[in-house]
């Protein structure tokens, strides 16, 4: 992650902009838990568009709440997402810290990528958590989640930024930054980060080495928003590139759910269309080669269509 990103990252609850209810809910619980200890949720449902916050929100409601940074312990369940994972987990969260206090926060990261079993085996101790123990679930998917799992949770939605709030936020990591940005930037930046705090310092980030030409070009790229592995696939087969480089950038992307890829990059590749004054003849026949359902033909539908955008 850009150190942008990770050094601005809100320290306090006063520093969060927006989500302002979501924000005083989770004060005034964690002043009910100070107060009487044990009396509320300890299972926490965070959910919300990617980057607009449920992590950093979730550390400071441990934070808040009693748990310092050693006692605090993120699992990227994207990449644990078996009964493995849960069991360590599980062993873990029966004791309670040696230092840095009583409490224990497990913040698990992108929870939708746990599979079923693992899900099920979290069921019983999210609904009966050790007394020292909370447990801060966050996810893009909630759907994904099984409904037993979602219904052991309080369910706290994070809320894109207005635009209003995301000018605040830009003018604010633009001057700490020490970044110029115009008025007619500021709105483009705006626009092109739909909502989302990551986006908007990642942009500030790519931006503020380059011309005005390039940040522009810069800024309105950021408007597909499409994971990296998926905008250099598409960037590739704008281009022609070879098979041999395509195949190559084929392997990258996980085929989780193989449709949803083909949106972004059929997506991407008509975006890419709109912003140009005429298009290549190469970006239409890829754009073309990704304009049908894949439905459920997995991996192979993606790799035929990547294939036929180059070579035909
Ligand atoms: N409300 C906010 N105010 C200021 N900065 C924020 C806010 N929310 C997020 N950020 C910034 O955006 C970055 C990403 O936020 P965070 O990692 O919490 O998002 P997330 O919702 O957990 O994303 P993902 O779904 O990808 O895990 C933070 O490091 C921080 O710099
Ligand atoms: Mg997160």
């Amino acid at each position: 992650m850009c150190p942008i990103i990770t050094d601005h990252r809100p320290q306090t609850f006063d520093a969060v902009i927006g989500n302002k209810e979501l924000v005083s809910v989770l004060q005034s619980m964690a002043e009910r838990e100070r107060q009487h200890p044990g009396k509320i949720s300890k299972t926490l449902l965070f959910h919300g568009k990617s980057g607009c916050g449920k992590t950093t929100l979730a550390r400071l409601f441990a934070k808040e709440v009693g748990c310092s940074d050693c006692n605090i312990i993120e699992v990227d369940v994207s990449d644990n997402r078996g009964i493995d994972a849960v069991r360590e987990i599980k062993r873990g969260a029966r004791y309670k810290p040696i230092i840095g206090g009583e409490k224990k926060a497990y913040i698990l990261d992108e929870f939708q990528g746990a599979t079923g079993d693992a899900m099920a085996a979290m069921l019983k101790v999210l609904e009966e958590p050790p007394s020292h123990v909370f447990f801060l679930l966050c996810t893009t998917a909630p759907e994904k989640l099984l409904e037993t799992i979602r219904n052991r949770c309080k369910k706290l939605k994070v809320k894109p930024l207005s635009d209003n709030q995301m000018a605040k936020l830009i003018e604010r990591i633009a001057e700490k930054e020490d970044v110029k940005i115009s008025s007619d930037f500021l709105r483009e930046i705006i626009s092109s980060a739909d909502g989302c705090p990551r986006q908007a310092l990642d942009i500030i980030d790519t931006i503020r080495d380059m011309d005005h030409k390039e940040a522009k070009k810069a800024i309105s790229d950021f408007s597909i928003s499409a994971p990296l592995e998926i905008i250099d696939l598409c960037r590739a087969m704008i281009k022609g590139e070879k098979w041999s480089v395509v195949r190559k950038l084929l392997d990258k992307i996980k085929d989780v759910d193989i449709e949803n890829i083909r949106r972004q990059v059929f997506g991407y590749l008509t975006s890419a269309m709109k912003n140009s004054d005429s298009p290549s003849r190469q970006m239409v026949v890829a754009a073309d080669a990704f304009r049908d359902n894949f439905f459920n033909n997995g991996k192979g539908a993606l790799i035929l269509a990547a294939y036929e955008a180059v070579k035909l």
